[in-house]
């Protein structure tokens, strides 16, 4: 029986990514901050999915979650998929909260990572992937911290895809676009091309078993955002300073 760990598995992509591998016979761990998350997103697969309550800023909880789940049948495939990002897009950031954006997003990952690897690289396989985001391609108006974290979880992704291979670990980063999740619902602002969870997990599925080294979808819009990561920068700035595209906030 293969297995996987999924961290933020209990609402939107994570929890779709839950169903997708428990309906394939896999072993299937999730962890999340909120229990009640987990209660209501699997009414009836509690037996299939397993729930872990951890904060993936707290290292020691991600070691000891991980290391649990993994004995004794060790794991197959690490998904680091927990994420924040801004409610409200200022410009003026809020610093408490994007330095919780980056325990959670780019810590989260790094430890899940860590602890995943203690089990993958003893046995020599494994593969580790992680939930960055079409963000991370540029420096987006209004979510500075949640670009950042999610460039540095792709250059993080990038280094280990090349250093990990001679382990036979293999490292994908999956780029979506805009999903409909708890997380974008809270958005203010137009999201265009937006999918929904079960379709995206599927999706990500695809490449995951793949081997991708990245992935990034839907296809037009993220090409359109990663076209806009090359452009000279003079031509971004006049870009974004139409009021259409940037839709920060003063406050
Ligand atoms: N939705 C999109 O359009 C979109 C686009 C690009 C990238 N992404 C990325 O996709 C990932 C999943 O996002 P989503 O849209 O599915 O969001 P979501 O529905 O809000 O799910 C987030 C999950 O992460 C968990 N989580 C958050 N902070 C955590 C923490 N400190 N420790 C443990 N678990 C934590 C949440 O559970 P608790 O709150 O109970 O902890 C929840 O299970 C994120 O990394 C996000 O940045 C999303």
């Amino acid at each position: 029986m293969k297995s996987v760990f999924i961290t933020g598995g209990t609402t939107g992509i994570g929890a779709e990514l839950a169903k997708h591998y428990a309906e394939r016979g896999w072993k299937v761990g999730v962890c999340g901050r909120d229990k009640l998350k987990y209660t209501e997103s699997f009414p009836t697969q509690k037996d299939s999915i397993q729930f872990y309550q951890v904060d993936v800023a707290n290292r020691d909880q991600v070691k000891a979650a991980i290391r649990d789940f993994s004995s004794p049948i060790g794991l197959d495939l690490l998904i680091a998929n927990a994420g924040i990002g801004y409610k409200f897009k200022t410009k003026i950031p809020d610093f408490e909260f994007s330095y919780k954006m980056v325990h959670t997003n780019l810590l989260g990952t790094m430890y899940a990572f860590e602890a995943a690897l203690d089990v993958m690289i003893p046995r020599s396989k494994g593969q580790l992937v992680a939930v960055a985001s079409i963000a991370g391609y540029n420096g987006l108006p209004g979510v500075s911290a949640y670009s950042a974290t999610k460039s540095a979880v792709q250059k993080y992704c990038e280094s280990l895809h090349l250093d990990l291979r001679q382990f036979n670990i293999n490292v994908t980063t999956i780029n979506p676009g805009f999903v409909d999740t708890p997380l974008t619902q809270a958005n203010h602002h137009p999201m265009p091309f937006l999918m929904d969870a079960p379709k995206a997990a599927k999706l990500i599925g695809r490449a995951i078993e793949k081997k991708k080294m990245t992935y990034h979808f839907p296809f037009f819009f993220a090409g359109m955002v990663r076209l806009m990561g090359i452009l000279p920068r003079t031509w971004y700035r006049f870009l974004f300073s139409m009021k259409l595209l940037n839709y920060s906030k003063e406050k």
